[in-house]
């Protein structure tokens, strides 16, 4: 009889992973170390949170993750491939189609509608035709709760609606990876917990990474992973059984 050859087993690929990162920020007598060799690893489908006092690197951090500034020294992976080997167009790229960002305040475009906001990403990533945009827009608004309010401009929405819009934003182009900073700060504890519930459904129904920062313990504990950062460092990884 002859032997069955088997493919082998499909890994999980990592959706992120840093290794020894390292940041400097500021010039001359102001300059310091925001971060001073960071590890993190998040895989598809998983959430962790990264809590901290103020100003111990906590956005540094993201910003590098989501590729939006470059950092010092140490390496990062997206969806394994090595961020420092890729041009400039490719990081680029790479940004928009493999990320999503949610920020404390949404930064929404206050003079467009839900659906308009949610298309600029798209239009940033390019190949889209208008109707499919829109469409897509109108379906991430459902699935956020907005269905009804694709239309209305951003500046008639209240701060749980707009902050339910970043989200669906953040998701427009299907990435990875979302990284958000402090999703909830802005929030009362009613909208703070639906927003969570919300990202986190979509992270493991999609089998989207979620990194978050938060200062709200009861969102922490509720991630897979808390990642405790200090003065630049993670200090310590409790993982949830
Ligand atoms: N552009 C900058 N220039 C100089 N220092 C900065 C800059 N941005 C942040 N910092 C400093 O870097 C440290 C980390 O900041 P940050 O990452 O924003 O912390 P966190 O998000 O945890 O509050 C802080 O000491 C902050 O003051
Ligand atoms: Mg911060």
């Amino acid at each position: 009889m002859s032997a069955t050859l088997e493919a082998p087993p499909v890994l999980d690929e990592t959706a992120l992973r840093c290794a020894g990162m390292q940041k400097f920020l500021g010039e001359g007598a102001a300059r310091i170390q925001a971060l001073r060799g960071v590890d993190l690893e998040l895989m598809p489908g998983e959430i962790h949170a990264v809590v901290g006092p103020s100003g111990c690197g906590k956005s540094s951090l993201l910003y590098i993750l989501g590729l939006l500034d470059r950092p010092d020294a140490g390496t990062l992976w997206v969806q394994g491939g090595e961020v420092s080997t890729w041009t400039d167009e490719e990081l680029s790229h790479r940004r928009n189609a493999s990320l999503g960002f949610i920020f404390q305040f949404h930064f929404l475009l206050q003079d467009f509608t839900a659906a308009e906001n949610i298309m600029i990403p798209m239009r940033r990533l390019g190949g889209w035709s208008e109707r499919d945009m829109r469409e897509r827009a109108v379906s991430l608004l459902e699935a956020v709760g907005l269905g009804d309010k694709a239309n209305r401009s951003s500046r008639a929405l209240s701060g749980g609606e707009q902050q339910r819009v970043a989200i669906a934003r953040a998701l427009a182009n299907d990435p990875a990876v979302i990284l958000a900073d402090e999703p909830t700060g802005n929030l009362d504890s009613a909208n703070s917990e639906r927003v969570f519930d919300l990202m986190r459904r979509l992270t493991h129904t999609e089998r989207k990474a979620l990194l978050l920062v938060t200062h709200n313990p009861a969102i922490a504990n509720s991630c897979d992973v808390v990642h405790t950062m200090r003065d630049g460092l993670i200090v310590n990884e409790q993982r949830r059984g």
